[in-house]
């Protein structure tokens, strides 16, 4: 009798079915080298939990092939855990009522009180987390190849736009590619967010570029942003069109070219080719726009999930991304910052530590704005109805005047 109790008991063990591992799916576009090692932080965190990662990258900078992919998954009924989204984008999702809600969470872990007011206005909807920031990036940076400048005789960094073009000369003369630009409209768009802070000030980008004002947007100081990205255009080399961003940032890095104005993702691919700020490379921000930043975040909005245990999964996810330590050790590799207000910058090289303080300051001085390009100045219709207008001015479609007239009637629509 025992032993069939014993035996009944071996094989009932051996039928229970074992539990399914749980799981993540997550859909980004960070694949160039730097973005999928800072990627690479997270994914670990989550496997040593026993949660494992399937990965969904879809390639192209500024994520404009990933928000195709999401609306398809989403539309067929069967959303990933979590997508990376930028700023109006998580505010669309959340206003078809797909997303989690992460409030409880939120509260539990008191999110309230240390993630800027600025971030949590996309984080949120009707009052409720759907997203958790990973990170701020900014966009108004300039990268540098030291040996580059100072084999052209550029002794010093730029202050003013016209100091800048002034050494980006220098630095063609010196037989050298002087600003290393990928020819995606998305690209050209970040360009355009550093001209207008420069040119016009946080008021004026403000006026024209968030709050859509027709007179601001029609004005002489327009005119001359668009000047300006022409001038910015001479500088760059004839192979420019489609090239990724960074495939650019390599030319910096490699020593063909001498600067790439783009946000600090960059310097994700500078680290990841092992450079040094202060030795081999240097980041300043956009000449004439110092003390202020135009920000975007990346963060995950988690979607409604009918799976318990992958609710579980995702929760775990959720509250890994806003952990203290996870965010320094993740934006330490990616060239971001943390999206908390008190992570340490102790962890951090010079261009982290400047881009931590810069953040701050730009925060209490209220000259933070979001990005045009990067989806965090007004909704995804309008900023590529503005793509449009600045990519085809820039590759010489339309003149400086004409860029204006339809930057007007873009706003508009
Ligand atoms: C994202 C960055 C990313 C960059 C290039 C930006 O929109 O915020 O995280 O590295 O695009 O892919």
């Amino acid at each position: 009798m025992k032993k069939l109790i014993i035996g009944l008991a071996v094989s009932a063990a051996f039928s229970i079915p074992a539990v399914a591992q749980e799981s993540v799916e997550v859909l980004h576009w960070w694949t160039s080298g730097g973005e999928a090692a800072a990627l690479n932080v997270l994914k670990t965190n989550l496997e040593k939990q026993g949660v494992k990662w399937n990965d969904m990258p879809v390639a192209g900078g500024g994520g404009e092939a990933a928000m195709t992919a999401v609306r398809a998954r989403v539309t067929s009924g069967n959303p990933p855990t979590a997508v990376q989204l930028l700023g109006f984008d998580i505010q669309d999702w959340a206003k078809q009522g797909v997303l989690a809600d992460l409030t409880p969470l939120a509260t539990k872990e008191g999110w309230d009180k240390v993630v800027p007011a600025a971030l949590q206005r996309f984080s949120k909807y009707q009052g409720k987390w759907v997203a958790v920031p990973v990170n701020v990036h900014s966009t108004n940076w300039v990268w540098a190849n030291r040996d580059v400048l100072a084999k052209s005789g550029v002794t010093s960094d730029p202050k003013t736009f016209d100091e800048f073009i002034a050494d980006a000369e220098k630095v063609q003369k010196a037989g050298y590619i002087a600003i290393a630009h990928g020819g995606q409209p998305w690209q050209e768009a970040t360009i355009f967010d550093s001209i207008v802070l420069t040119t016009g000030g946080v008021d004026y980008y403000r006026k024209a570029f968030v709050e859509l004002d027709p007179k601001a947007l029609n004005s002489a100081t327009t005119l001359k942003v668009f000047q300006r990205m022409s001038q910015i255009r001479k500088l760059v080399d004839k192979d420019f069109s489609g090239r990724d961003w960074n495939v650019a940032s390599g030319m910096v890095i490699s020593g063909k070219a001498g600067f790439q104005i783009m946000g600090d993702w960059a310097k994700g691919e500078f680290l990841h080719a092992h450079k040094v700020p202060g030795k081999d490379f240097d980041c300043f921000r956009f000449p004439g726009t110092q003390g202020m930043v135009s920000f975007n975040s990346d963060q995950f909005a988690m979607f409604k999930l009918a799976d318990p245990q992958k609710t579980a999964a995702q929760m775990k996810m959720a509250a890994d991304v806003m952990a203290p330590s996870f965010q320094s050790s993740f934006n330490v590799v990616k060239g971001s910052v943390p999206a908390r207000t008190d992570v340490p910058d102790t962890a951090f090289d010079a261009c982290g530590k400047k881009g931590i303080a810069d953040l701050a300051e730009a925060n209490r001085n209220n000259t933070l704005v979001g990005s045009i390009a990067h989806g965090h100045a007004v909704p995804a219709a309008i900023k590529n109805a503005f793509y449009d207008v600045i990519t085809r001015h820039f590759n010489g479609q339309i003149d400086d005047k004409k860029a204006v007239a339809e930057m007007v009637s873009a706003a508009q629509n």
